[in-house]
């Protein structure tokens, strides 16, 4: 949505006032998945798909704010008792609550907000949006918070107020992203790089299978609490510098093997696997070797798969068809339990293989896979 659309809505809605206008994106991820609570690296970029807002203070205390895509009105106050029963009104009042509980200064606003972001389609619609309010309303309220704490913002947001335990990559993907480049993130001591990334002879493509399954936020969770109990069992077991999974070898998880359950060893071990695999995409960047980039994306895929176990019939599909079609790279992106593949494709396969994807897919489950292709973008910013 362009800036001239929100601001129509944004006029209909609350008047004729001159509002401002932000936006922030949503995020893709080449590799490095389950690991930015583990203290380990991502390798995530913004996308040209994400959140627009018109915002303008109203001076009150109360926000008063219309959802453009779901026709739909809240409104509240900035109290921990005023949380709005709509889903997509807790981000906004988690945003302020947290802008609150850092010693920030909110005011009331009036704003209309509307997204281009496949929803649950593992591509952060959630992490714009929280951006997209943490970013604003520090640039409008002068409060002068360093773009680190904005994405912790959003962070504690997802945390506090929806419930996902989630890890640092999406807010930070959609706060820090630069066109034309990835970001590789070191989730533990939070130093990043800008990677240009431009795969001569190769695309990037999503595909989305539409299936988004129930109880992803508990499953995520869970997730979390294995990795952080075999990373505890690996601490105490005489290895007192492993904090996160991210400082563990196999050797001692192997170690601890028979001291956590099966479930827990599975997942810490696709932690560590994943883990080296980021290290070898980012050798493998810098030389250019996009056929290693995609060999790891396939062996993410299978741990994310059967180890992890958060990747679901329509995308081992997916990821089937794109083995078979002699694809370079895929797997599933995000926290799983459905959403999209991320494929790295040779231009001469691209439409065969869109092609070929599709059919096989509808063939299958009935309807087609959505196909985006991904341009990587700025951060979040005003308008
Ligand atoms: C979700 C979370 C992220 C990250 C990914 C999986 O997108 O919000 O923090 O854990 O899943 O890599």
């Amino acid at each position: 949505m362009t800036k001239e659309q929100i601001l129509k809505i944004f006029h209909e809605k609350f008047g004729d006032e001159k509002p401002e206008v932000y936006a922030s994106p949503g995020r893709i991820n080449l590799i490095g998945e389950h690991t930015d609570y583990n203290g380990s690296f991502v390798f995530p970029g913004a996308i040209d798909k994400g959140m627009v807002a018109a915002i303008r203070l109203n001076g009150t205390d109360k926000v008063r704010a219309y959802a453009a895509d779901l026709d739909e009105h809240s409104e509240f106050g900035f109290n921990e008792e005023d949380l709005p029963k709509e889903g997509w009104a807790k981000y906004i009042f988690g945003v302020c609550r947290e802008i609150i509980k850092r010693g920030g200064k909110v005011a009331g606003f009036d704003t209309a907000f509307a997204g281009d972001v496949p929803l649950g389609a593992g591509m952060s619609s959630s992490a714009a949006l929280e951006s997209t309010y943490a970013y604003a309303l520090n640039d409008m309220l002068n409060l002068e918070i360093d773009k680190f704490e904005l994405a912790r913002i959003g962070q504690s947001t997802e945390h506090n107020y929806v419930g996902v335990k989630c890890g640092i990559m999406d807010q930070f993907a959609s706060i820090f992203g630069k066109e034309g480049h990835l970001m590789r993130l070191d989730t533990k001591t939070m130093e990043f790089d800008y990677f240009p990334f431009d795969p001569k002879g190769y695309k990037l493509v999503l595909l989305d299978t539409v299936v988004k399954h129930e109880l992803a936020s508990s499953a995520y969770n869970k997730r979390r609490e294995s990795c952080e109990r075999a990373a505890k069992a690996i601490h105490d077991n005489g290895n007192p510098d492993v904090q996160f999974l991210r400082d563990a070898t196999m050797e001692q998880l192997d170690a601890v093997k028979d001291s956590i359950s099966e479930e827990d060893y599975m997942r810490a071990k696709y932690v560590i696997e994943e883990t080296q695999r980021v290290y070898d995409v980012s050798e493998a960047l810098e030389k250019g070797d996009y056929e290693t980039v995609g060999a790891r994306m396939y062996e993410t895929h299978h741990g994310m798969s059967k180890l992890y176990e958060v990747s679901c019939e329509e995308l081992d599909f997916l990821n089937d068809v794109a083995r078979e079609h002699g694809v370079t790279g895929s797997r599933v992106m995000g926290g799983g339990f459905g959403g999209c593949t991320i494929n790295l494709v040779k231009d001469e396969l691209y439409d065969s293989f869109i092609e070929d994807a599709k059919k096989q897919f509808k063939e299958k489950y009935g309807h087609e896979p959505k196909v985006y292709d991904v341009v990587i973008k700025d951060g979040a910013r005003k308008l």
